[in-house]
């Protein structure tokens, strides 16, 4: 369950070989961790202990050898003392949320969070006694509110626009005011930012995105520090049913061994989509934190390791119209809502990820009906600028 001792490689090392040692493996010595199906883990007769405690094995609901195999890894991935892994990002952001409510809890969360987890807050917050404010961009808004909160949720970089708050700043005012911060780290991942080493009470992953990397699992993390902290979650992932399965789990451990060489590749390809579209008169308006023209690429300069992420979201002269020919234009890009895996995809927030705000709101945080936002993927940049060319010429045929 804690790291530690095995933390003592680099990240890309323990990336691509995990913690898992076939000399410990008595039967095959395989290399790869095997996929326990198995339910249910044999007790020792007479074992009287029958309450769950975390760390045993015992049922798959509750803990499982290739589950807590991806835990570990990304325990050291993300320098936490600890890693849990749910059944989807919303199982984790859920678990968490639910493990720490009470009548009379204040909970701040940003304007640009993922709209499942507004409408999971909001939605709480008209059940339960707990009180939801929704503040920011602009950042000092939600500043001023984290610090009469007893959580803050905040995404490194929040969809569609990447806007990116002032994280050190909301630590400094949360560690004086007694606020957890709880950070969606997943369109940044650990090889970006590490909220942890900075002060995040809790780092959250949809492992769906780039941890996995490859469109073919849902799955979700939580990564944290202590004792009490971990047993509390871990139990309320038991009791809310929540665990990943132990195939998703694989499937994770697979695509995450080139997690660091995807998030680079993308990343490089990301900036020359970005550079490229800034240029381009068809389009206007460009979001990527790399981008000098960022509102916040000073904080992702300060924050990240040198590179900006997968993520450009752009606005096309022509509005709708114009944003639904370039979708149903694209040979290549795929339009479909997710990111962060091996192949481009593009989706349409005004109508998709952020139908439910309402129109001024929506105009208020840049998702306008012309926005597109783009995940690339591991094609060849210059087949996706062609992609996105001949779309954009589709779409815009008079410019
Ligand atoms: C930033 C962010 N957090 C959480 C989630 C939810 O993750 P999942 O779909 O794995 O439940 C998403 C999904 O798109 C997301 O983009």
């Amino acid at each position: 369950m804690m790291s530690g001792d095995r933390c003592t490689v680099s990240i890309d090392t323990l990336l691509a070989r995990g913690v898992w040692r076939y000399w410990d493996d008595k039967l095959a010595g395989s290399i790869l961790p095997p996929v326990y199906v198995s339910a249910i883990y044999s007790h020792p007769v007479g074992d009287k202990t029958l309450r769950p405690r975390a760390g045993d094995l015992k049922y798959s609901r509750e803990n499982n050898p290739t589950v807590m195999e991806l835990e570990e890894v990304m325990a050291c991935v993300e320098n936490g003392d600890w890693s849990l892994a749910f059944s989807s990002g919303m199982g984790a952001l859920s678990t968490a949320i639910i493990a720490y409510s009470r009548p009379g809890t204040r909970i701040t969360v940003s304007r640009l969070v993922y709209g499942s987890t507004r409408g999971l807050l909001e939605g709480l917050s008209r059940r339960m006694d707990i009180r939801v404010e929704v503040r920011g961009p602009p950042w000092e808004d939600l500043l001023e509110s984290a610090e009469a909160s007893d959580i803050v949720i905040v995404e490194t970089m929040g969809n569609p626009t990447l806007r990116i708050p002032p994280l050190r700043e909301l630590y400094t005012r949360c560690r004086k005011h007694g606020c957890r911060v709880l950070v969606d780290n997943t369109f940044a991942t650990p090889i970006l930012y590490k909220p942890l080493d900075d002060g995040a009470w809790l780092s959250a992953e949809s492992t769906t995105k780039y941890i996995a990397g490859h469109n073919d699992v849902v799955g979700g993390l939580l990564a944290g520090k202590g004792e009490d902290l971990y047993n509390k979650l871990w139990d309320w992932r038991r009791v809310l049913g929540a665990t990943m399965h132990p195939f998703e789990a694989y499937l994770t451990i697979r695509g995450m061994k080139t997690l660091h060489l995807r998030i680079e590749r993308s990343s490089k390809t990301a900036m020359q989509v970005a550079a490229w579209l800034e240029d381009d008169k068809r389009v206007s308006r460009v979001y990527y934190p790399g981008l000098e023209s960022h509102p916040d690429h000073r904080e992702a300069k300060s924050l990240f390791n040198g590179v900006y992420g997968g993520v450009v979201s752009f606005e096309l002269v022509g509005g709708e119209k114009a944003a639904m020919k370039f979708l149903s234009s694209l040979k290549i890009i795929s339009p479909a809502p997710s990111l962060g895996g091996v192949e481009s995809l593009a989706s349409y927030p005004y109508t998709a990820s952020h139908r439910n705000l309402p129109e001024e709101e929506r105009l208020d945080l840049g998702i306008t009906p012309g926005l597109i936002r783009l995940s690339v993927g591991m094609e060849d940049p210059d087949d996706l600028i062609e992609d996105i060319d001949k779309a954009l010429e589709a779409a815009t045929p008079t410019l």
